[in-house]
């Protein structure tokens, strides 16, 4: 009985998680992006699915496919795009997780021919896109949970702390890329959950399916709290 009740916690709550990288264009053949696969967002939302909510996966551009068919996928490409979508189903969410890994910077203009070789060093004017996650963090009322997530090469601690203060966060998942086989394209990941009651678990390396399992039963229990 109690294992039913557990397994579908999350029944009647609809659940907005972003994942995968974004593509900046810079003219029609070339682009910006990262190494992101969004299989770390993928597998949140299948946890999510499976504790029994409604999950809407905004998802950048990425070769993995998303088996779940009651995961309802909504694809988009720039950084922009996102935001947009975010935007969208926020309102309707109780629970936001952004784990996209969305471009910092986008060319300023994007050409609308092919750039030709012809100058010997070329210069991009790159803008900064929008905070997506810390958009929503200023939008939050007080019945959503938003958590985010820091990868860090350095101090980790103190900019993943920094990012949940300024984004106005219940929890940040950190991402150390110091830790083996954690990170893009891995299969594994070692995460360190912090909330903002000064709560604090780290969990050891783990397959991403259970690292997933772990994020969603810490947003259950903050949920609760
Ligand atoms: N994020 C976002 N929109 C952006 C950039 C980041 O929503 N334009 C979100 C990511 O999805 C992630 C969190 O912000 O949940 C942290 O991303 P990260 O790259 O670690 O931090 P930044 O705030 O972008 O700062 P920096 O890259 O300088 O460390
Ligand atoms: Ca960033």
């Amino acid at each position: 009985y109690n294992q039913a009740v557990e397994l579908k916690s999350l029944a009647g709550q609809t659940v907005l998680v972003s994942a995968g990288p974004t593509v900046e264009q810079i003219d029609p053949v070339r682009f910006i992006s990262n190494h992101s696969t969004g299989k770390m967002g993928i597998a949140i939302a299948n946890a999510l699915e499976n504790v029994g909510a409604s999950v809407i996966l905004v998802l950048g551009p990425t070769h993995l496919k998303v088996s779940n068919p009651f995961v309802k996928v909504i694809p988009v490409r720039s950084a922009d795009e996102m935001l947009q979508q975010c935007l969208n189903f926020f309102p309707k969410a109780n629970i936001a997780i952004m784990s996209a890994a969305v471009a910092d910077y986008r060319p300023a203009k994007v050409a609308s021919d092919k750039i030709k070789k012809d100058e010997e060093v070329l210069t991009l004017k790159l803008e900064k896109t929008t905070d997506i996650l810390k958009t929503l963090g200023s939008k939050k009322r007080d019945d959503q949970l938003l958590i985010g997530f820091a990868l860090e090469t350095n101090n980790e601690k103190e900019f993943a702390l920094k990012k949940l203060k300024t984004k106005n966060l219940d929890m940040v998942v950190l991402n150390s890329l110091r830790d083996a086989g954690a990170g893009f394209g891995h299969d594994t990941n070692k995460v360190l959950l912090l909330d903002k009651y000064g709560g604090e678990q780290e969990y050891p390396l783990k397959s991403k399916q259970e690292v997933a399992k772990d994020i969603v039963q810490a947003i259950i229990g903050l949920q609760n709290a």
